[in-house]
């Protein structure tokens, strides 16, 4: 079967481009990554990529007039290497309404937190701030709204006594990294179906495995 082709935006560390890399690293992978696009040329993910012989492009949004000619630049370079699904994986740009409805349920992003809790660029500030016991990480089909969209795998992890932004940004992001691949896999293998603002996934096999914070001894 063919594999399903990703592009990915990125715009700094790339940790979850890692993880995808990784994965598609198997061929029994149903994808495979065929270009790496970031709007800033010192981030890190680029070397990531180029480390693992993909594709790579730099398209900075200052060269731009407006945020939709930005997007028509990136759209051209995804469309010119065939890119299928478009993978955001710490992008940091909000996507035009002609960008995000020219790829109408082929862009998943992935954010830390349990959305729809949390939206933004502090989730997980705020998860502290309002003294959540869980949160986590979510994959989900991009809207035009900012982290809004069909949910397609969410993973939930404890917020602990005397946590900061840093040490429970690590914890959710070991989560984030099984989560990305794992979305990528269940869309790439037939097993989403959208339905309007929510996602159905066929996935056989689904425990009732549960996680209470504090945790029950
Ligand atoms: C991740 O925490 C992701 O959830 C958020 O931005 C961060 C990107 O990290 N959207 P990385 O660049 O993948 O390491």
């Amino acid at each position: 079967m063919p594999r399903l082709k990703l592009g990915v935006l990125i715009s700094g560390r790339g940790s979850n481009l890692q993880a995808l890399i990784a994965s598609c690293a198997d061929p029994s992978f149903p994808a495979e990554i065929v270009i790496v696009v970031s709007n800033k040329s010192d981030a890190k993910g680029l070397d990531h990529a180029r480390a693992a012989g993909i594709a790579t492009a730099v398209v900075e949004h200052g060269g731009y007039r407006n945020r939709e000619s930005f997007d028509r630049a990136v759209h051209d370079v995804l469309v010119g290497e065939g890119a299928e699904l478009v993978c955001l994986a710490g992008f940091m740009r909000l996507l035009s309404s002609w960008f995000v409805e020219t790829w109408h349920d082929r862009i998943v992003n992935i954010h830390p937190s349990l959305l729809p809790s949390f939206k933004g660029i502090d989730a997980h500030a705020q998860a502290i701030a309002a003294g959540a016991k869980l949160s986590g990480c979510t994959v989900h089909i991009v809207r035009a709204e900012m982290d809004a969209g069909p949910i397609l795998v969410q993973a939930a992890v404890p917020v602990l006594p005397g946590d900061d932004e840093d040490s429970l940004a690590a914890r959710i992001l070991t989560m984030e990294h099984k989560c990305y691949p794992l979305a990528v896999k269940l869309i790439a293998e037939g097993r989403v179906q959208i339905d309007g603002d929510t996602a159905i996934i066929d996935m056989p096999g689904d425990t009732d495995d549960h996680i209470i914070s504090p945790s029950v001894r």
